[in-house]
C-alpha cells in the first residue's frame, strides 16, 4: 500500500498582510538575528517562540571555532523555553536569517536536526504548532503544522 505525507503551507507576499500577532513574532525573529554571534559563517538567523499566553522567547545562532558545536537559532530558542518554565504551550516560531553580502529573498527552513528539536517540545507539550518562515524579504511561508515538516519522526515512543 502506497502512503502519502502532505506538507501544507500557506504563502504570503506582504509582512502587512499578516495577522498583528504574526507579524509582531516574525519582527522579533528578524530582530533576534541581530543578536547571532556567527562570526564564522556570518549567516544570522534569529528564531521567536510566542506562547499561549503572548510571551515571546528568543533565540539566535551561536557559533564556534570547533564548527560542529554551533548552536542554531531554533535550538537556543527551545533552551530558552525550557529555562523560561511558565508551563504555557507554543503557539508559534518565526525563523528569519540574514547575511552581509545578499538579500536572502527566500525562507530559511529550520534544519535536519532542529526539527526534531522542534518535535520533541512539542511532543512533550502534546501540542502542534505553526511555523512561520522568511529570508530578509520575499515570501514568508506560515506552515500550520511542525509535526509535518518532520513526518515517520523519532521520538520518546519509539524507546518503549
Ligand atoms: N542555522 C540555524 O541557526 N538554524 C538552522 O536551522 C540552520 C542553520 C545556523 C547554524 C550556523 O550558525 C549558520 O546557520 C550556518 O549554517
Amino acid at each position: 500500500m502506497i502512503q502519502k505525507i502532505i506538507t501544507e503551507y500557506n504563502t504570503i507576499n506582504e509582512i502587512e498582510d499578516l495577522s498583528e500577532e504574526k507579524k509582531v513574532l516574525l519582527l522579533r525573529a528578524k530582530e533576534n538575528t541581530f543578536k547571532a554571534y556567527a562570526p564564522y559563517s556570518k549567516f544570522f538567523v534569529g528564531a521567536a517562540i510566542l506562547l499561549d499566553d503572548g510571551n515571546i522567547i528568543n533565540g539566535s545562532n551561536h557559533e564556534n571555532a570547533a564548527y560542529p558545536m554551533c548552536l542554531c537559532a531554533e535550538q537556543v530558542a527551545i533552551a530558552n523555553f525550557h529555562m523560561f518554565r511558565n508551563e504555557q504551550k507554543i503557539k508559534s516560531i518565526a525563523i528569519s536569517a540574514r547575511t552581509n553580502d545578499k538579500m536572502i529573498d527566500t525562507p530559511v527552513p529550520p534544519c535536519g536536526a532542529c526539527r526534531q528539536i522542534l518535535l520533541e517540545v512539542a511532543e512533550k507539550l502534546k501540542c502542534d504548532y505553526e511555523v512561520i518562515l522568511q529570508g530578509e524579504t520575499g515570501p514568508i511561508y506560515v506552515i500550520p503544522s511542525v509535526k509535518s515538516l518532520l513526518p515517520i519522526q523519532f521520538n520518546s515512543s519509539n524507546l518503549q
